[in-house]
């Protein structure tokens, strides 16, 4: 089981280039099967759930490999439209694929996804608004079965919520469908926005995409284009809290100050001095930090539920009192017992968490059980006196690209002990 052994104390200080999303390579791999052809994506991050992507579509018939960040996907020798059950459960966003095999072969065969524990996380919203797209789903030991009858066809589509997932699955299946498509109540976040643009690149007509209301006029069908995956907002939220939480000064390139308004808003508030370009962004953390009156995670562009935990961990040495309110899911407090542990004040009731800042926390043994958990904990542990052991380190490849690598360019200690 390997861990992260960190060291903490040391100040940050240096310049990172910020790993491209995650959460938007993710459905653009889905898309690459959607395009028919062969499709090249820059900037893929060289993470887990990245390659559990490429193995699903390799599963299926394509030639996907992965060098270097540059994802080669050629969709256009697809055959098969049945996801086996252990690479659905590998992560959640496999459920993304339902949509793009959908609509490049009318016929798709899957079983539930898998993923981080954040609580219940249903996918309702992602198949009723397949079935009013035409498809028919049947339900057996656990396996959806979908066909579509008279094929892919436009509807209007609301939303109660709105759902990352949902939309981009509606996206995905509407791009290639029989007339005209109206999402709304659409999730409205950076990475909607960058599946828009990398479908319309492949000929899809969307338009809308960043708004609530998203209008897809269905073409015959795709083709490939090359494409740079944006930058990682949550990895650059999570490298300015371990910057909060050691104190120094961390400049962050390549990223979109503007998906980030929400969470510099609250590090401002932390009395974080931040100086924003459009494409970096520079933090300068003097220690000890100030709480935060309130943080309330909200669908884009509200602050980030992806983010909260990492904010946490730099709050829990504020001086002062914090609050936070989980909005988005309903279990998504697993790091606060390991925080306790190290010595922070948090107590959680329901959705809510009070953080009552510390003069420090020390060094322990911490085990992450989910990937934005994990990286909480490698925040926490930087600031903290002594050597923190974080185990789970498997979450956190989830979704930071050699995070030991990252941290050490910018004077952390920390290795990976295997
Ligand atoms: C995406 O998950 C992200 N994952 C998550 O990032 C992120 O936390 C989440 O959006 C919210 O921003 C990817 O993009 C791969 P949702 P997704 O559908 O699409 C409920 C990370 O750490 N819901 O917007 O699964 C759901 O239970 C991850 O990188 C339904 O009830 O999120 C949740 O409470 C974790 N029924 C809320 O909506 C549905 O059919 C938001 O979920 C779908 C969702």
């Amino acid at each position: 089981m390997q861990r992260l052994i960190i060291e903490g104390g040391k100040k940050l200080c240096g310049e990172i280039k910020v790993q491209g999303a995650k959460n938007s390579a993710l459905p653009l791999l889905a898309g690459c099967l959607l395009a028919g052809d062969r499709t090249v994506l820059y900037g893929c991050p060289e993470l887990s759930d990245v390659f559990s992507a490429c193995r699903i579509l390799n599963r299926l018939g394509c030639k996907c490999s992965f060098d270097k960040g540059t994802v080669s996907a050629d969709s256009s020798t697809l055959t098969g439209w049945d996801i086996p059950e252990e690479l659905m459960r590998e992560m959640r966003c496999s459920i993304v694929f339902l949509g793009a095999v959908l609509g490049r072969l009318g016929k798709c065969e899957l079983s539930y996804p898998g993923g981080c524990e954040l609580g219940p996380r249903p996918i309702d919203m992602h198949l009723d608004a397949l079935k009013q797209l035409g498809v028919v789903m049947t339900e057996e030991h656990g396996r959806i079965s979908c066909v579509c009858p008279k094929g892919l066809r436009g509807a209007a589509i609301d939303l109660p919520f709105p759902s990352v997932g949902a939309t981009e699955n509606i996206m995905l299946a509407a791009a290639c469908a029989e007339g005209d498509t109206i999402i709304r109540g659409a999730a409205r976040e950076p990475e909607i926005e960058d599946l828009a643009d990398f479908l319309n690149r492949c000929g899809a007509r969307i338009k809308g995409a960043g708004n609530s209301t998203i209008r897809i006029s269905g073409v015959k069908k795709l083709h490939g284009c090359e494409y740079k995956v944006m930058p990682d907002r949550i990895a650059a939220a999570t490298y300015m809290a371990a910057a909060a939480s050691a104190g120094g000064e961390v400049g962050l390139l390549g990223i979109r100050c503007a998906d980030l308004s929400a969470v510099i808003a609250v590090f401002e508030e932390m009395g974080c001095g931040i100086y924003c370009m459009e494409d970096r962004i520079f933090i300068s953390c003097k220690l000890p930090l100030k709480a935060v009156r309130m943080i309330r995670t909200m669908p884009y562009p509200g602050f980030p539920t992806d983010a909260q935990a990492v904010v946490m961990a730099a709050l829990a040495t504020a001086q002062g009192s914090s609050m936070i309110v989980e909005n988005i899911f309903e279990s998504r407090y697993r790091h606060v017992d390991e925080l306790v542990r190290m010595g922070a004040d948090i107590k959680t009731s329901g959705r809510t968490a009070v953080i009552q800042g510390v003069r420090r926390l020390y060094g322990a043994s911490v085990r992450a059980s989910d990937l934005r958990g994990g990286a909480a904990l490698t925040v926490a542990a930087l600031g903290a006196e002594g050597t923190t052991s974080v185990a789970g380190v498997q979450y956190i490849d989830r979704g930071y690209e050699h995070p030991e690598k990252v941290l050490t360019s910018l004077g952390a200690k920390v290795r990976r002990a295997f």
